[in-house]
C-alpha cells in the first residue's frame, strides 16, 4: 500500500510541477483518478450519511490529536461533534479508505472569499498508517478538489501546543514572527 501511495504521490507533484500536464489541465485531473484507482488506498468523498466513517474520522481525531494536542477532541463525544459539523454541502471532506471501507485519514476545507480560498481543516491519517504518504495524498486530492471548484489558494492555521512548528521555536529573524503567532492563538486546529 505504501508504494501505491508513493506512486500516486510522485505523480501528483509531477503534475503540480507541469511535467505531466498543466495542473488545471482536465488530463492532469483523469491521471490523478487513474492513479487513485490503481492505490488500493482510494480518496473519496466523505458521505454524510456514513455512520460507520463518521464514528471512524471521530477515532481519528480522537487518536491521532491525543499526543500532542490532548485537549483538541478528548473524547468521542467531542470528536462526534467536530465530525457531523464539518459535514456540511458547502465543505469538502476526502476520506482515504482501504478494501474494506476503512478510514484511514481524513482531509477537510471551507470555502473562504467567495471560493478563492481554502481553508484546510482538518488533517489526519490513523497513528498506525503515518509515513506512508497518505497525509500527502489527501493534500494533493484536497489540491485538485479546491482547484476544480475555482479555488486558487489553500491556507490553514495551526496552535502550537507542543512547541513543535519551526515558526515558534526558531531564533532570531522569526522569533518575533512566532511570538505574535502565539499572542493571537489561532482558534482552530488545522
Ligand atoms: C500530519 C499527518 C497528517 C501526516 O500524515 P502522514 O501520512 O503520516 O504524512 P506523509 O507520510 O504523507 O508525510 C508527508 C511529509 O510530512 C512529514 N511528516 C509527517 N509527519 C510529520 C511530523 N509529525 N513531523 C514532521 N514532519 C512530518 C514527512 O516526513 C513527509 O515529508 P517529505 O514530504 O519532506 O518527505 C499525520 O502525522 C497526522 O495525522 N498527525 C496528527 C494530526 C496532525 O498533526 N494533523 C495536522 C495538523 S492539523
Amino acid at each position: 500500500m505504501g508504494q501505491a501511495i508513493t506512486e500516486w504521490h510522485t505523480r501528483a507533484q509531477e503534475i503540480k510541477r507541469g511535467k505531466i500536464a498543466q495542473a488545471n489541465d482536465d488530463s492532469a485531473w483523469e491521471e490523478l483518478v487513474r492513479i487513485q484507482r490503481s492505490s488500493t488506498v482510494n480518496i473519496i468523498d466523505f458521505d454524510p450519511d456514513n455512520e460507520i466513517a463518521i464514528q471512524q474520522a471521530a477515532n481519528l481525531l480522537v487518536e491521532g490529536f491525543k499526543v500532542h494536542w490532548p485537549d483538541a477532541w478528548p473524547d468521542m463525544e467531542s470528536a462526534l461533534r467536530e465530525v457531523r459539523d464539518a459535514l456540511q454541502p458547502s465543505k469538502i471532506n476526502r476520506i482515504a479508505v482501504d478494501d474494506e471501507g476503512t478510514v484511514m485519514g481524513w482531509v477537510g476545507a471551507l470555502s473562504e472569499y467567495n471560493g478563492h480560498a481554502w481553508e484546510l481543516h482538518p488533517l489526519v491519517v490513523r497513528p498506525d498508517q503515518q509515513g506512508q504518504r497518505i497525509g500527502s495524498a489527501l493534500v494533493a486530492d484536497l489540491e485538485a478538489q479546491v482547484r476544480a471548484r475555482g479555488g486558487i489558494t489553500i491556507y490553514l492555521g495551526t496552535d502550537d501546543e507542543d512547541s513543535m512548528t519551526s515558526l515558534a521555536n526558531t531564533e532570531g529573524a522569526f522569533h518575533a514572527a512566532g511570538e505574535f503567532c502565539k499572542r493571537v492563538q489561532v482558534s482552530k486546529k488545522c
